[in-house]
């Protein structure tokens, strides 16, 4: 028998499929997200966004409960993060751009944890690198072009005291024998590590505590965050708050294939400094192929676009449905070649990453107007 590819936050699985996805989110008790889900959130939204029609945001905890009471006039916000433990690439911004087109969508506030304490505790990563991953993080973070007025960032080491004092109440009803089972921790993991999950459980129920009285939370996050979450939503009703909803992605597949991009190695990932050139370099050179070997064989036999990082980041870029199916089939049926697929992505990418560019440099000068600050809630 072969061994079940399993998540934590910490240790992922990178051969994951599709149906490992569904299995996974089944047995952590998550939902998955039906053609009938998806056609209320278009009914809301006004429009679908890609990374729901091809099930890059898959899965749900609530979804449901947060949609009826936003209809009713209450309106949720979002909450998402990111632990700066290094550069960001592409596969790292991708599930930020869907966040924006849901706070666009929904017009609601979004909070922006940035969990440098975690990172300092399960990384082997200096303080100096951290406070500098912090800033430049936020900032890429900042350029997908968030809303300025309607976005908070928290960064724990900088929030201490308003986190910390929440993070207790959490902590109280969290045992090391349910974080150890969740997360597999040993008797020899540092006690940090135990205490992290509070941490990030505070920003699900903060506003709340600020505005003093119950406001729901949705947090977009991939699927390997759930551990924390499913503590979250057990302690949460017990300090009188609402259960978080949430809504789960998939891995952005890397360059070279596989679940998650690493960031210790510059030509596994598309940077966001990278500049157009290198782009289309490492596409051609490094980027994973569901091609074949020769041209020969693939107009013979196509392609597999499923496995394909050309198409997979392409379909995430491409607003037009009908369009990503035509290069789906073009690609998959051999009429198109991979150094084709591959070019038709690297314009897109591109095209996002020039956005970002130059977003960037408008969020530079604003950057301290971003960061949390409860007197500025309404
Ligand atoms: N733990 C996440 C990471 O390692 C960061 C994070 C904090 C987060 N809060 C979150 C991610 C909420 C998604 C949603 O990157």
């Amino acid at each position: 028998m072969t061994e079940k590819p399993g998540i934590t936050p910490w240790e992922v699985s990178n051969e994951l499929k599709e149906t490992d996805y569904d299995r996974i989110a089944n047995e952590f008790g998550a939902k998955l997200i039906d053609g009938q889900m998806i056609s209320r959130i278009k009914k809301i939204a006004g429009e679908v966004h890609p990374f729901l029609t091809h099930r890059i945001f898959f899965s749900h905890r609530d979804l449901d409960i947060a949609l009826d009471s936003y209809e009713k006039g209450n309106k949720f916000y979002l909450y998402t993060g990111r632990g700066p433990s290094g550069e960001m690439h592409l596969g790292h911004l991708l599930p930020f751009v869907f966040t924006k087109w849901l706070q666009d969508r929904f017009d609601v506030d979004l909070i922006v944890q940035i969990t440098d304490d975690e990172k300092y505790l399960f990384r082997d990563v200096n303080e100096r690198d951290l406070e500098k991953y912090t800033k430049q993080n936020i900032l890429d973070i900042l350029s997908v072009g968030f809303r300025p007025e309607k976005t908070h960032v928290l960064v724990d080491t900088h929030h201490s005291g308003l986190l910390y004092n929440q993070a207790i109440k959490v902590s109280k009803h969290i045992t090391a024998s349910s974080v150890k089972a969740v997360f597999g921790f040993s008797d020899s993991d540092n006690i940090g590590k135990y205490f992290f999950t509070s941490m990030q459980s505070v920003p699900a129920f903060i506003m709340s505590v600020l505005k003093g009285r119950n406001v729901r939370c949705m947090i977009p996050y991939a699927i390997d965050q759930d551990p924390h979450f499913k503590l979250s939503r057990d302690v949460l009703p017990k300090l009188g708050y609402y259960k978080p909803s949430s809504i789960i992605s998939k891995f952005i597949p890397s360059l070279k294939g596989g679940g998650k991009m690493s960031s210790s190695d510059r030509t596994t990932g598309i940077y966001l400094d990278d500049d157009p050139k290198t782009v289309r370099r490492k596409l051609m050179k490094y980027a994973f192929s569901g091609g074949r070997d020769t041209a020969e064989e693939q107009r013979k036999y196509g392609a597999n676009p499923d496995i394909d990082f050309a198409f997979n980041v392409y379909r995430m870029l491409e607003p037009d449905i009908g369009k990503t199916s035509r290069v789906y089939e073009d690609y998959r049926s051999g009429k198109m070649l991979s150094g084709e697929m591959k070019g038709l992505a690297a314009d897109m990418i591109n095209e996002f990453l020039a956005r970002i560019q130059s977003q960037r440099e408008i969020v530079e000068k604003d950057y301290d107007s971003y960061m949390f600050d409860p007197s500025k809630l309404q």
